[in-house]
Parts: C-alpha cells; sequence; structure tokens
C-alpha cells in the first residue's frame, strides 16, 4: 500500500512504499527517464527484497504540459508536489519570450528549495580534460532562491526602468547611462545562513574536511561580502567546537584538521575557479550565492566528464526536487542515445535523502562497474578507446546487469 512522505519537526519520515512523483521532462526527458526508472527500481528490489518499493506517480511540466494543457506548470503539478514533498525530474524547455520565466526557478521559488546540491565527483573511465580527475570530490551548495536569478528586472527602454534610473540618478547621486537595462542583486541574511547551516550540517554529516564561501565579496561588498560574513556566523555561532577559521587551523593546528572539526574558508570567486583547477583536493563542499554557484557547477562538471552525467537536488524545509542538470539536448531526442547518468544519480541523491542508503550504494557500485566496462553512451563513447556503445535504454538494463 503507497503511503505518502510525511515532515514531523523538521524531520523527513519515509514509509516503506512512499508516492514518488517524477516529470519525464521534454526532449530527451522521456530516453533517460525510462533507464532510470528502470535502475531505480532495480536498485529498491535489490537492496530490500520487496519489503520496500516506490509507487511511482506522473506529473507533467515544460512543454509537454504546455501542449497537453496550455500551461506550462500546471496548478495540479504544483498540487501534487505540495502534496507528496519528493520529486524525480527530467530537463524541461524553457520557453523563450512568451512571459513565462523558467519553469525550474518557478519551483525554487514556489516550493522555497533554496539549496540546490550539486555533487561532483569522478568516475574512472570517464575522459576528462584533466590530469587527475580523481582529486574532484566536491559537494556544491549553491543558493537557489535570490541573487540575480530572482528575477528582478526592467528591460532598457521602459518606463519602470526609466523610473529606476531616474531614482537612482537624482536620489541616489548615480550617474547610470539612460539606456540601461536594469537587474537586481538581492541577497539575504536568512537565505544565506539557511544554506550555509546545511552546507554544514552536511560536511559533518560525511566527514568532510571544509566548507569553502565563494564569493566576490571585495567588488561586492554588501551582497557577496555580506555572503561570506554570514556564512562565517553561522559556522561561529552556531557551530561552536565544530568550526575553525584557516588561521586557526594554522596557528592551533599546524595545518591538520582535527578529528570531528571542520575548516571554513572563503575565497574570491575568480580565484575559487583557478583553484578547483591546481588544487583540486583542498576543497570539499563549497557554499555559494546563486549565479557564482551556477557557473561553478558546470565548470566542475567539466572537469569529471561533463553535464551528461552531474546530478543536482533543489532542496528547502518541506520539499525536495531531484533533477537532471543538462537541458533537454534537442539535437538528439527521442533517438534513445542520451546519457542517462545525471538523471540516475540523482535518484541516488534522492535515495540518501529518504534515508535508502543501501540502493543508494547498489547504484553507485553498479553505476561505476558498467563505466569501467566502458559500457557507455555515444557521448563518452567516442572519447573512450574501445568503447562499447550503448543505447540509452541498453544502458539502463546493463547497470541494472551490474547489481
Ligand atoms: P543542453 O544541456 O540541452 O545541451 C547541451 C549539449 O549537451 C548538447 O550538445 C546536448 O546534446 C548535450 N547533452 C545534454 N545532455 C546530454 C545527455 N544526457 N547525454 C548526452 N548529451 C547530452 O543545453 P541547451 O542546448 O543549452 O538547452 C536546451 C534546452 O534545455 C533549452 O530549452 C534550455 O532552456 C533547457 N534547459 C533546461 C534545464 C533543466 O531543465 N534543468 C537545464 C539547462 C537547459
Amino acid at each position: 500500500m503507497s503511503e505518502i512522505i510525511k515532515y514531523e519537526n523538521g524531520q523527513i519520515d519515509v514509509p516503506d512504499n512512499p508516492v514518488i512523483l517524477y516529470i519525464k521532462g521534454d526532449g530527451i526527458g522521456p530516453d533517460i527517464w525510462n533507464s532510470t526508472r528502470e535502475i531505480l527500481d532495480g536498485a529498491v528490489e535489490k537492496a530490500y527484497g520487496g519489503k520496500r518499493s516506490i509507487d511511482w506517480k506522473e506529473i507533467i511540466a515544460g512543454e509537454n504540459a504546455f501542449n497537453k494543457t496550455g500551461e506550462w506548470l500546471p496548478d495540479e503539478t504544483v498540487n501534487e508536489i505540495d502534496k507528496y514533498r519528493v520529486a524525480i525530474k527530467g530537463p524541461l524547455t524553457t520557453p523563450v519570450g512568451k512571459g513565462v520565466r523558467s519553469i525550474n526557478v518557478a519551483l525554487r521559488q514556489r516550493f522555497r528549495l533554496y539549496s540546490c546540491i550539486r555533487p561532483v565527483k569522478y568516475f574512472t573511465g570517464v575522459p576528462s580534460p584533466v590530469k587527475r580527475p580523481e582529486d574532484v570530490d566536491m559537494v556544491i551548495y549553491r543558493e537557489n532562491m535570490e541573487d540575480l536569478y530572482s528575477g528582478i528586472e526592467w528591460k532598457e527602454g521602459t518606463d519602470e526602468a526609466a523610473k529606476v534610473i531616474n531614482f537612482l540618478n537624482s536620489e541616489m547621486g548615480r550617474q547610470i547611462p539612460e539606456d540601461s537595462g536594469i537587474g537586481v542583486k538581492p541577497i539575504s541574511e536568512k537565505n544565506t545562513k539557511n544554506l550555509v547551516r546545511n552546507a554544514i550540517k552536511f560536511a559533518l554529516a560525511q566527514g568532510k574536511k571544509s566548507v569553502t564561501i565563494m564569493h566576490k565579496g571585495n567588488i561586492m561588498k554588501f551582497t557577496e561580502g555580506a555572503f561570506r560574513d554570514w556564512g562565517y556566523e553561522v559556522a561561529r555561532d552556531e557551530f561552536p567546537g565544530k568550526t575553525i577559521t584557516e588561521k586557526e587551523l594554522w596557528d592551533k593546528y599546524d595545518g591538520k584538521v582535527p578529528e570531528g572539526k571542520i575548516v571554513i574558508k572563503d575565497r574570491i570567486a575568480d580565484a575559487m575557479f583557478q583553484e578547483v583547477i591546481i588544487n583540486p583536493s583542498k576543497y570539499d563542499v563549497i557554499a555559494a550565492p546563486n549565479l557564482n554557484g551556477d557557473y561553478i557547477s558546470d565548470a566542475l562538471a567539466a572537469l569529471v566528464g561533463g553535464l551528461g552525467i552531474a546530478p543536482g537536488a533543489n532542496i528547502g524545509d518541506n520539499h525536495a526536487v531531484f533533477e537532471a542538470t543538462h537541458g533537454t539536448a534537442p539535437d538528439i531526442a527521442g533517438k534513445d542515445i542520451a546519457n542517462p547518468g545525471s538523471l540516475v544519480l540523482s535518484g541516488e541523491m534522492m535515495f540518501r535523502f529518504l534515508g535508502w542508503n543501501e540502493a543508494a550504494d547498489l547504484v553507485i557500485k553498479a553505476f561505476s562497474k558498467t563505466i569501467l566496462e566502458k559500457k557507455v553512451t555515444q557521448d563518452l563513447a567516442r572519447e573512450m578507446d574501445g568503447a562499447t556503445l550503448l543505447r540509452s535504454s541498453e544502458f539502463g538494463k546493463a547497470v541494472v546487469a551490474n547489481m
């Protein structure tokens, strides 16, 4: 009998047969969803032998929903997520210039999914552009609701833009050219602290050594600089005895992180891009405002072999949406050749979130083995010597066979 996932006093309560929502997504979405579902069901069956199972329930969004209902994000979909709380989704077409904002952004805002979590880890055998991709093992906590992504923008030449420019020039002593478009970058104490708090909790729970705050606070003092300061504040005020600064690391501990503690450090965003390439092993968890987090996520994914296998999760206090991080890949849609890796690994994150670690371990084990055997989809096969080229659907079966 299927049941609903609940939250009790901020803690998730997962029944043995939970209803979990899925959105196949547009473009390659259906191709990668079918094999992902096969892999996730296979892992649950193998791990729990029938004691646990997922009652999948489909909901729609994106172009698929628009074609069926005239809505990009139907109310029913929103209501279902509200009720069932956990969903996994394929990529969605972002409507261009139709007065509709990105559906992904809308979902994040509606359910206050303030943490975007992107683990970036190397799987042996995946072609990578760097010499030691195995040193890359980081988890990015990206603030998901504000910064330049909050959508506060006015187009050049509109009355609204003119009004804002006039206010800034006449009342705030600025000299903004009249032919400017305007965007606003709010970064709040509450969202920053929520995000950094979760990043620190995760780092402590997983035995990681550091959380690095990535910011451009030298230039944007009251947004990105504040993000850094609030980050340090959370660490100091809420995790005393568990967190140390980089200065303390060297002054008191001779550069060795003591057992049970983590170092909180910060890096300027541009330097961070160099650092993750030159010294990847020095970084574990990265906490970043929305825009920095967006950039660094894709850059890191490229270091370990690209977006086709980078998973993501959007998590708030009461809802969680797991997703493929790539787009709908219209160039290869419907051909059964896309790499399901990103969606599969976001399913693995979902299992850990549910506390189903045995199933998560099985997914990782079988996925790694399949890649090591060089049984891969075309995106990876064309970069590997001696690979066996599989369709998306065949890849799903190969992974299940390796469990
Ligand atoms: P894209 O990620 O769809 O494609 C970029 C390149 O990567 C293409 O060559 C594509 O074939 C390849 N690729 C992507 N995923 C792959 C996979 N799983 N296996 C093999 N190859 C893969 O980015 P693009 O073209 O910029 O965006 C297309 C559409 O997707 C747009 O409407 C965009 O707004 C939307 N999009 C949606 C996202 C989401 O729902 N999370 C994220 C990014 C874009």
